[in-house]
């Protein structure tokens, strides 16, 4: 059987997070798939200015296959898809966020390849780095990021294809580093993402903190900027489920002796 579908209709999973996450380390790490050094750390990588993506297969019939694994050599059903690493830096984010704004989330191949086609993204991966969101400025910067993503995504929810409600979106806040002793585990990396993005929501509801709109803009847009359920008075993950955002928070690390990278792998798998 020809598997010659157009390299453009894959689906893509988009790799978004703060700058120095580990987006582009993890993007490499699969890449590499059987083709693993040793025990020596990723190349080194460098700050990303515009996004790039890798095709990547996982075992269709089992997800939980690792990433090391040769599926060719295996005889295994191989499911083909993008990764999307885009840049952390924030003066870039925005042009990541185009691409979740539609009900049916596309990124453009111009992006991705060469073609004219349109890949859908099937899951977001928003990686942060646990061991720097321990200390000081870290956490409410990933977590001003986070925020823009769930609301584009919340706000999508409501734009419609005819009667066709839009697809449900899947979100892995990866909690990298976790090779580090001073990273935080995944649940405080939860719970303290889940307070500061309270805290956000409060502050932009009042009109204090500066977002970056004009101030028509934030009169017209003040009901809209809530993210999650109405009248709740803490911020959760579990509320963005209202807007079919379901959201998972899995630790690992892409270098070091930690827990390593396949439990993302396996997330990815069953969402492609
Ligand atoms: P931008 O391109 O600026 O958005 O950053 P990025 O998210 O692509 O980060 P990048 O992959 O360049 O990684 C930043 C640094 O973190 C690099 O020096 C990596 O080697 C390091 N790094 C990535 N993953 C891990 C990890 O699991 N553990 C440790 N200790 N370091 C890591
Ligand atoms: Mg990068």
């Amino acid at each position: 059987y020809s598997t010659a579908t157009p390299y453009t209709t894959l689906p893509s999973v988009l790799l978004l997070g703060p700058p120095g996450a580990g987006k582009t380390a993890l993007t490499t790490l699969f890449e590499r798939g059987p083709n693993q050094p040793p025990n020596g750390p990723v190349a080194k990588t460098h700050t990303s200015q515009v996004p790039s993506s890798i095709e990547l297969s996982v075992n269709s019939d089992d997800p939980s296959t690792s990433y090391k694994t040769n599926l060719d050599s295996e005889g295994a059903t191989a499911k083909k898809f993008l990764l999307v690493d885009t840049p952390g830096h924030p003066k870039l984010r925005a042009q990541s966020l185009v691409h979740l704004n539609s009900a049916e989330p596309t990124i453009k191949s111009s992006l991705v390849s060469d073609g004219g086609a349109k890949s859908k993204i099937k899951a977001v991966v928003f990686m942060v780095d646990a061991a720097a969101l321990a200390d000081g400025d870290a956490l409410p910067s990933a977590a001003e990021y986070l925020y823009d993503v769930l609301l584009t995504l919340q706000k999508r929810f409501h734009s419609r294809n005819g009667s066709r409600a839009p697809a449900s979106m899947p979100v892995l806040v990866a909690a990298n580093k976790l090779d580090l002793f001073t990273a935080l585990p995944a649940a405080l990396v939860k719970s303290n993402l889940e307070a500061e993005l309270g805290r956000i929501r409060a502050a932009r509801s009042k009109g204090l903190l500066d977002s970056g709109v004009g101030q028509d803009e934030v009169a017209a847009g003040e009901e809209g900027d809530w993210l999650g359920g109405d009248g709740s008075e803490k911020f959760s993950f579990a509320q963005m489920m209202e807007f079919d955002v379901d959201i998972d928070v899995i630790g690992g690390s892409v270098i070091g002796d930690g827990p390593g990278a396949e439990k993302w792998w396996k997330w990815i798998g069953e969402r492609v």
